[in-house]
């Protein structure tokens, strides 16, 4: 009776875990999940076959409808300052890849905000059953059972997920957003320095501390070139570009 007891036990836990672990979301610091499926391109295991390049997983609820589709073809539009950044970018959805390479053949026929007709790059990743949408957390039950949100996933050169956004399917996702995002961490990882509220490429950045004494700054006013401080808890290092005024 206690073995019964002990087996049925075991089997409701197990059947918790795998339950949960189908809708857990891939949080920040945590290792990218892998999964293969067919593309645009043929067979991908993401996001090993993208080696150490940065990847971007953008999920999209439906091929061929109109919000999904500008969102595609500003990703194309942007697909060359993803590259300078090497960043691959990545799209998934649950229509199955014979949808896919229609709707991207007609995209790539459109004259989106008279650019012209532009080539996409990147694969899109069929998954009919969901399985992969699910791994990523992108499949909001109380939205629905069988179509993405609008997820959006960086992942660093080590596979480490680095950033997180989730979009109503109402609401278009600014897609520049996501390459300001990479520029953040990748300048973050470089230089230790964090980023502020609306920054863009080229602002001036957050350092944790002033680097420096007041003792040090009187007998150094130049090293004031460097560094500045707004009230006493921000403090900015002087980059190229903007600065925050005081
Ligand atoms: C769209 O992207 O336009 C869309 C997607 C799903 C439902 C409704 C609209």
């Amino acid at each position: 009776m206690k073995r019964l007891m002990f087996t049925f036990v075991a089997i409701i836990l197990a059947l918790g875990i795998a339950v949960a672990g189908d809708y857990k979301i891939p949080l920040i610091g945590s290792k990218a999940p892998k999964f293969s499926a067919n593309t645009t391109e043929g067979k991908i295991t993401f996001p090993n076959d993208f080696g150490n390049n940065w990847k971007i997983l953008f999920s999209h609820p439906a091929d061929f409808t109109p919000v999904c589709s500008s969102e595609l073809l500003e990703l194309a539009h942007l697909q060359s300052d993803f590259k300078k950044l090497g960043v691959q970018v990545a799209v998934i959805s649950t229509d199955n890849v014979e949808l896919h390479k229609m709707w991207e053949a007609h995209l790539e026929e459109l004259d989106y905000k008279n650019r012209g007709p532009i080539a996409i790059e990147f694969p899109i990743f069929e998954d009919p059953d969901g399985k992969n949408s699910k791994l990523y957390g992108m499949l909001h039950e109380p939205t629905s059972t069988n179509r993405d949100i609008r997820g959006v996933f960086i992942i660093d050169d080590k596979n480490i997920v680095r950033s997180v956004n989730f979009y109503p399917v109402e609401v278009g996702r600014d897609m520049t957003e996501f390459v300001r995002i990479v520029e953040a961490l990748q300048l973050s990882d470089k230089q230790h320095v964090y980023t502020p509220a609306n920054w863009e490429s080229g602002d001036d950045v957050i350092v944790p501390y002033f680097p420096y004494t007041q003792a040090e700054l009187a007998a150094n006013p130049g090293l004031k070139d460097d560094y500045y401080q707004v009230g006493d808890r921000i403090w900015f290092k002087r980059m190229e570009g903007n600065t925050v005024h005081k």
